[in-house]
């Protein structure tokens, strides 16, 4: 007998899975992984063809695993955006992918990275200094303008000024619409994307495009010292990412061209902006709602001492646990990225046919109870206890997509964290549980976690709290 084809899944019309889909994805989820287990098939909207939901360890690792010939993401799964544009690194496949990928990789990782956490230090100590002292806050706004910022400075190297201001205002508009139902269904059914004029939501959306194209390309030009040979002489002075970027060549010794450096420069705010603010906003909320957690955190970044070098920060072991934790219990990006069957492929016993869409379900792997006993609750104590593969612990999805942002995103939100518990004593404004909430892909604190100030910390050398205001 030839293996099935399809695994089992729900048999509602794909308009009612889309509609539950949409509404309630975890619920969903954990449902159909009950019903179904850890392998099943679900048809939801905009394409509805079958989409294999996977949370099994090893045909996870299959998945990562498996050669991108046969089974890959980028446009082709269905990954295509109009702001991001056709050479981001989501949306490309196969060589050119790969490709990206070694030009970008470097600028993220290692000592180029580890500069960056001084200019993450200030942001943050600038951005909170704002925060007043017994008023109610929602942390979550904060969060985002530190990420933000951090991206506009150590990415697109700007500096404070006239050109930050500019387009920071302009991303700000294109990233939170007015209307973002309206954005999302526009970017969903292509049909809807007509260009009636200014006052028309995609007219709108085609405009800003671009301002922010003019304003991004005038930076690759800034970069570059007003020359486009610059790219053959970069101005060695500069560490940011768009120059190191400017500066990589690839194995035929070619640079990448502006639209390529426009589209990963995009890409990388898209895909690391929020999802880090987001990942810091929940953070802050277990800490400040586990008395235990928040105490023990205290005494080992304390026991570092005033303004600690940010790579002895990096290094901390509660933290980097209770970062960790943060990212196990309600995973910013709840799905990997789709996978498209390219050429027959076996998993789990079942055939798969070319167009079947495969996704790695980080969601529903993180709340195994054989991995994570308990698994709705937070207890960072899992990570020291053992250690996970990266098929039973996948935040950052993996293989040949695995998020090339993730040692940026941890450093900058250790730092982020050490500098917040060190400089403010703070408390949730609200005992009611934080819900998460669905917010376009990812999975967002629901009303964005209301903290109150109710003090300035200051440490002494055993690193006790000392003076509250
Ligand atoms: C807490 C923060 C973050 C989380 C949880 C996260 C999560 C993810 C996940 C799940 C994927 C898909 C991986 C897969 O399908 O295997 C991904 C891809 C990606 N991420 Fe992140 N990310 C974060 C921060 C960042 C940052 C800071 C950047 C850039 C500075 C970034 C850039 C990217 C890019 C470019 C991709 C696409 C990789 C590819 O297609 O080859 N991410 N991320």
């Amino acid at each position: 007998m030839s293996a099935p084809k399809l695994p089992n899944g729900p048999q509602t019309h794909p308009w009612v899975q889309t509609y539950q889909w949409l509404t309630n994805p975890l619920e969903y989820m954990e449902a159909c992984a009950k019903r179904y287990g850890d392998i099943f098939t679900l048809r939801i909207g905009p394409v509805f063809t079958p989409q294999v939901f996977i949370s099994n360890p090893q045909a996870i690792q299959q998945i990562f695993t498996t050669d991108p010939k046969q089974l890959d993401s980028g446009e082709p799964a269905g990954i295509k955006s109009p702001l991001l544009g056709k050479q981001s690194l989501l949306a490309l496949e196969g060589k050119p992918h790969q490709r990206q990928r070694k030009l970008l990789t470097p600028p993220l990782h290692g000592e180029r990275m580890l500069a960056y956490g001084q200019l993450t230090r200030e942001i943050t100590e600038q951005v909170i200094s704002q925060w007043l002292v017994g008023e109610s806050f929602s942390v979550l706004p904060s969060m985002q303008a530190i990420s933000l910022e951090v991206i506009l400075k150590a990415v697109f190297g700007l500096v404070d000024g006239p050109r930050f201001e500019k387009l920071r205002e302009v991303l700000l508009k294109i990233l939170n619409p007015k209307q973002p139902f309206v954005r999302a269904m526009m970017l969903v059914f292509p049909s809807l994307q007509r260009d009636l004029g200014s006052w028309s939501p995609w007219g709108k959306f085609l405009r800003l495009r671009e301002q922010m194209d003019e304003l991004i390309y005038a930076e690759i030009r800034y970069a570059s010292g007003g020359l486009r040979l610059h790219k053959q002489q970069p101005d060695p002075s500069r560490t940011d990412i768009l120059s190191l970027m400017m500066a990589a060549r690839d194995e035929e010794g070619q640079p990448m061209t502006d639209v390529e450096l426009r589209d990963e420069l995009i890409t990388l705010l898209v895909a690391g902006h929020e999802t880090t603010a987001t990942t810091l906003a929940w953070a802050l909320y277990w800490i400040h709602h586990l008395p235990q957690v928040r105490e023990k955190l205290l005494q080992e970044i304390d026991s570092l001492g005033e303004n600690p070098d940010p790579n002895a920060i990096l290094r901390l072991p509660y933290l980097s646990a209770v970062c960790s934790e943060t990212l196990r219990l309600y995973p910013v990006a709840m799905l990997a990225l789709n996978r498209l069957v390219k050429s027959p492929l076996e998993i789990m016993g079942y055939q798969l046919n070319p167009g079947t869409v495969v996704i790695p379900c980080i969601y529903l792997t993180h709340h195994r109870e054989d991995l994570y006993p308990q698994s709705k609750q937070f207890k960072p104590e899992r990570f020291l206890e053992r250690q996970f593969t990266s098929s039973e612990y996948l935040p950052f999805g993996g293989g040949n997509r695995r998020c090339i942002g993730m040692a940026f995103a941890l450093f900058e939100m250790k730092v982020v964290l050490a500098t917040v518990l060190s400089r403010w004593q703070m408390e949730l404004a609200d005992s009611k549980p934080v819900q998460p909430a669905r917010k376009g892909v990812l999975l967002v604190p629901g009303g964005g976690v209301q903290m109150m100030v109710t003090g300035k910390r200051e440490q002494n050398q055993a690193g006790r709290e000392t003076s509250l205001v």
